[in-house]
């Protein structure tokens, strides 16, 4: 029977534009909810803006126009760079609706009628100019435990350490520049607590990944706190029922968006919404949230209890999956790798990225990186040299030779068979979300096509014209085996799909479409399905980047919780940090080194051994500046040999990069080779 399934991604705020990052998530998703499709289940995929916010709010009092307009513009953007990326959402919608409303008041009425919401007044700091209470990170001060300037108002970047802005030196309100001063309000908050039970026994295989399990049991291991739902006047979003100043925290209506998205969807097609949301129908269909990894404290603890606390379903899973590296390194501005959605489709195809993407995922949250080389190596060879060859290499034989018309009987039955015998195993490895798998075991197949092809010779046969019907025959078990290739990448690329349906004259394909060869049916002229990617448009992509956001900051993301902010596997353990051996050094020797531009060659007196060190510092210092300066160095990373000599140990920097570095030194009185801890 067909399984009855709804898909949701993150939904993407609505103050800046869509980037590759964003890309990997989408693009997972979408895989598979028209995996669900091709496989005949009924399958839909809601998403929307994430409209509300501190952020959002900002932003259009700094562009001067109402909030509305912000977000209709950025809801505009957002959908032409899906839909160009071939997303197929069955509806795409805003938490600024009329339906989000309606549920967010519901829930919250319900949480609250069994006791869930607490209020309790809290003190916070206020911008008295502004006229507002500030979050955490629109606020700036001295760390009070290391004296660092200019951090944040939750955690200080130089130290580590977390405190409340309160307890912040010399605070000043980002907004303003002015001082913030401590005012008193009164909150409401979910008492997360009561739901401990029902999440305890959530958190398992069934329904959440090995990772993130690991995780919810340290947060349980932490204590459930109570969380904030509520925020004061100003603020983008909706009123509190009851209050007059009190606006619902975006994170509370956000989750709730993918069910009013999914109700307009229903009221648009006549589709039963209780039969994917009320507690009681929870197993006649499926609920599926697809986020990234940073905001799984939201989708796997508050999101179910919230659902649960309402007398909705809980979901059947959530899946998370890792971020997006480009290079090997975060996305960065000044190198051009924080590549916008739209940036990308200006110079390239998206099938490639889509299937780049897919070539990387697994159903783990391990970071996936786009490294330029390599997506133009694989797309090449694979899509271009390996899948659509098949086709241009048969097409042509069959249309100029035999009037585009295949031949009756199939030539190499036990080949097919063991093509559409992989049908099965393929579906398992999309359900279970392994792409990689999957396209891997794809391109073996297209491997045995072309060797098919290469030891039938068919260019040789064509020569007699008595072969001719060997040449068919060839050509037509080499269309066969391409058509099952198609159905089987026909959820990463949907397009190429869509066109060699086009090519080869037949409707729609789908999964069960695999099991029947297409025999004595006439075909149209073939066109090339795909080019190669031409490393000059990556190059482009770059420079239209660094050119693009140049000046613009960082994208603000929404503060989140400190607890979900906690990365999910980037901690690392003491004994793995007991491991560096951090050592005092003196620079002796500092000099350039001919043919690196960025590179200085530096000796280290470690207290009694020196070292050769090759550092990228020398765009922020002169050799002469560090001749004689302290340094902290790893003394025990293995020498590693470079173009110009070995490099035994590196130097600690801080800062972004390039003009932007700092040698991090020790305090006076430090000597060369002492440990540092
Ligand atoms: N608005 C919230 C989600 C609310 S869902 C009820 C949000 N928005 S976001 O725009 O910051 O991110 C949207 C999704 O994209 C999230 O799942 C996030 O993890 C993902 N990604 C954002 N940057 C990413 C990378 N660099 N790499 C991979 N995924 C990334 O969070
Ligand atoms: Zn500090």
């Amino acid at each position: 029977m067909a399984r009855r399934i709804l898909v949701t991604s993150a939904l993407p705020y609505a103050n800046g534009p869509i980037h590759l990052g964003h890309m990997v998530e989408y693009i997972q998703t979408d895989i598979w909810a028209r995996f669900q499709r091709l496989r005949g289940n009924e399958c839909y995929y809601v998403c929307a803006d994430d409209a509300h916010g501190t952020p959002i709010m900002l932003k259009a009092r700094e562009r001067g126009v109402e909030p509305e307009q912000l977000i209709e513009e950025m809801a505009t953007s957002h959908q032409a760079d899906f839909a160009d990326f071939l997303i197929a959402f069955d509806r795409y919608y805003s938490t600024h609706s009329e339906e989000n409303r309606h549920f967010a008041e519901l829930i919250y009425q319900r949480l609250e009628a069994g006791g869930h919401i607490e209020r309790h007044t809290i003190e916070q700091l206020y911008d008295p100019g502004e006229g507002m209470f500030l979050p955490d990170r629109y606020i700036k001060g001295t760390c009070p435990r290391c004296g660092a300037a200019e951090q944040y108002g939750d955690s200080c970047e130089a130290c580590g350490a977390t405190y409340t802005p309160a307890e912040l030196r010399d605070p000043v309100s980002v907004i303003s520049g002015e001082r913030p001063e401590v005012r008193e309000s009164e909150h409401f908050f979910f008492r997360l607590a009561d739901f401990e039970a029902l999440l305890r026994q959530w958190a398992s295989t069934e329904h959440l990944q090995p990772e993130i399990i690991n995780k919810l049991n340290e947060w349980f291991e932490a204590g459930l706190r109570d969380w904030d739902i509520s925020r004061d006047a100003p603020y983008f979003g909706f009123r509190i029922p009851g209050t007059d100043d009190k606006y619902f925290y975006v994170w509370l209506d956000a989750p709730i968006g993918y069910m009013a998205s999914f109700r307009r969807l229903a009221d648009e097609r006549g589709i039963d919404f209780d039969a994917f949301w009320s507690a009681e129908r929870a197993d006649e269909t499926e609920l599926y949230h697809f986020i990234g990894k940073d905001i799984a404290y939201f989708h796997t603890l508050f999101w179910p209890a919230m659902l649960h606390g309402a007398g909705y379903r809980t979901p059947t899973a959530v899946y998370c999956h890792g971020f997006l590296t480009v290079n090997g390194q975060k996305m960065s501005k000044s190198r051009g790798t924080f590549i916008t959605a739209r940036t990308y489709l200006d110079h390239l195809d998206p099938e490639y990225l889509r299937y780049y993407t897919a070539a990387k995922l697994s159903d783990s949250v391990e970071d996936i990186d786009l490294s330029f080389d390599d997506f133009v190596q694989r797309v090449n060879a694979d899509v271009v040299g390996k899948l659509v060859n098949i086709a241009s290499r048969c097409a042509g034989f069959i249309t100029k030779r035999c009037d585009g018309q295949l031949a009756d009987r199939l030539r190499a039955p036990d080949l097919f068979r063991t093509f559409t015998a992989s049908a099965e195993r393929i579906a398992d490895l999309y359900e279970r979300r392994e792409y990689a798998r999957a396209v891997r075991e794809i391109m073996q197949l297209a491997d045995q096509a072309n060797q098919y092809i290469d030891a039938e010779k068919p260019w040789e046969l064509a020569k007699d014209p008595e072969q001719l019907g060997a040449v068919q025959e060839i050509g037509t078990v080499g269309l066969n085996l391409f058509r099952v290739l198609v159905v089987y990448i026909k959820p990463i690329m949907p397009q190429l799909a869509a066109d060699a349906e086009a090519f080869l004259d037949i409707p729609a394909l789908d999964w069960s479409s695999v099991q029947s060869p297409l025999l004595g049916h006439t075909i149209n002229r073939f066109k090339p399905l795909k080019t190669r990617i031409d490393p000059q448009h990556v190059e482009a992509i770059v420079e239209a980047s660094k050119e693009s956001l140049g000046g613009e900051p960082a994208q603000e993301r929404e503060p989140k919780g400190r607890l979900a902010e906690d990365p999910i596997d980037e901690t690392i353990t003491i004994d793995d940090f007991a491991k560096l051996d951090l050592r005092v050094a003196e620079v002796r020797v500092a000099e350039t080194v001919e043919g690196a531009d960025k590179l200085l060659r530096l000796e280290l007196d470690l207290g009694g051994e020196t070292r050769q060190v090759f550092a990228g510092v020398r765009q922020a210092y002169s050799p002469e500046q560090l001749i004689g300066k302290q340094v902290v160095c790893v003394a025990n990373l293995k020498p590693r040999k470079m173009r110009f000599g070995t490099s035994e140990g590196m130097v600690l920097c801080a800062g972004p990069g390039g003009e932007d570095l700092w040698v991090v030194g020790p305090d006076a009185g430090a000597e060369p080779g002492m440990r540092v801890k």
